[in-house]
């Protein structure tokens, strides 16, 4: 397909009373939808630092996101829920996607990107359901501490790559070294992506060589690596395709 596509999204935030920093603001909220129009843009000013043997990889995958103005009734809507929970913390088992396990229902995923904002414990930032799974958990869980830029939002997760990154899983994107645990034989089946070892955390130094991938290295700068939000910063036109491709089948209700 070509053009720009919309992905209406509604923003489920499950907060606990007692942590009265988990009930985000609006503001943060819309702060998250800010940065996924420019980091899917190609528009995310950090995009200037990509090494320059990468520059012509850099694509904008052509999405753009805004919160519903119709709830699944048809009635008028911020795009936001809040449900409180007396969880003290979620996991990736999906309690948070269900109101009968503490958490709120998702919205229908053919029309919907339910993103669904909580506490989540064990240092996991987020976590996404790929194209094809169950639709009543899908979706994307992100912690309200790697949400959106300001607020609750916490350095180094606190310019909102952890959703762009997640929703790149949700649009079929692997991680991009694999997940081989460094053995340097699997795949992201993105062909424009170096072959790379394991994740990069941090801030990496231009060029980190794994897998004989020299002279230039991990891209470790993309989105589907794990570096610093301040340290990831591009998608690549393979990984934009695959993006794409998934818009056009297993995802191709939610977009207009
Ligand atoms: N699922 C990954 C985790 O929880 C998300 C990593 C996102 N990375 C980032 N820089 N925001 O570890
Ligand atoms: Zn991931
Ligand atoms: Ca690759």
């Amino acid at each position: 397909r070509e053009g720009i596509t919309l992905i209406p999204v509604v923003v489920h935030v499950v907060h606990n009373p007692a942590s009265p920093a988990q009930n985000i603001s609006d503001e943060q909220v819309r702060s998250q939808i800010d940065v996924l129009n420019r980091d899917y843009r190609r528009d995310n000013p950090d995009s200037a630092q990509t090494p320059p043997v990468f520059k012509d990889l850099v694509a904008d995958a052509r999405l753009r996101f805004a919160l519903a103005d119709k709830d699944p009734s048809g009635s008028p809507t911020d795009g936001i829920t809040r449900t409180e929970t007396t969880a003290q913390s979620f996991t990736d088992d999906d309690k948070v996607k269900s109101s009968s396990t503490g958490g709120a229902d998702g919205w229908p995923s053919d029309a919907y990107l339910n993103l669904w904002v909580c506490r989540l414990g064990g240092g996991l930032l987020g976590y996404a359901q790929f194209p094809g799974g169950p639709s009543g958990t899908d979706g994307v869980v992100i912690t309200y501490t790697g949400f959106g830029t300001g607020g609750a939002a916490a350095a180094p997760f606190d310019l909102g790559r952890t959703a762009t990154h997640e929703i790149g899983h949700w649009l079929n994107l692997r991680h991009i070294w694999g997940d081989d645990d460094n053995a340097c034989n699997g795949s992201d089946f993105v062909d424009d992506t170096p072959n790379q070892g394991g994740p990069n955390q941090g801030k990496p130094e231009f060029p980190h060589i794994s897998c004989g991938n020299e002279p230039n290295g991990d891209m470790f700068m993309n989105y589907m690596d794990y570096s610093d939000d301040a340290a990831m910063f591009m998608f690549t036109e393979g990984q934009v395709r695959r993006m794409q491709a998934a818009l056009d089948s297993a995802r191709s209700s939610v977009g207009a």
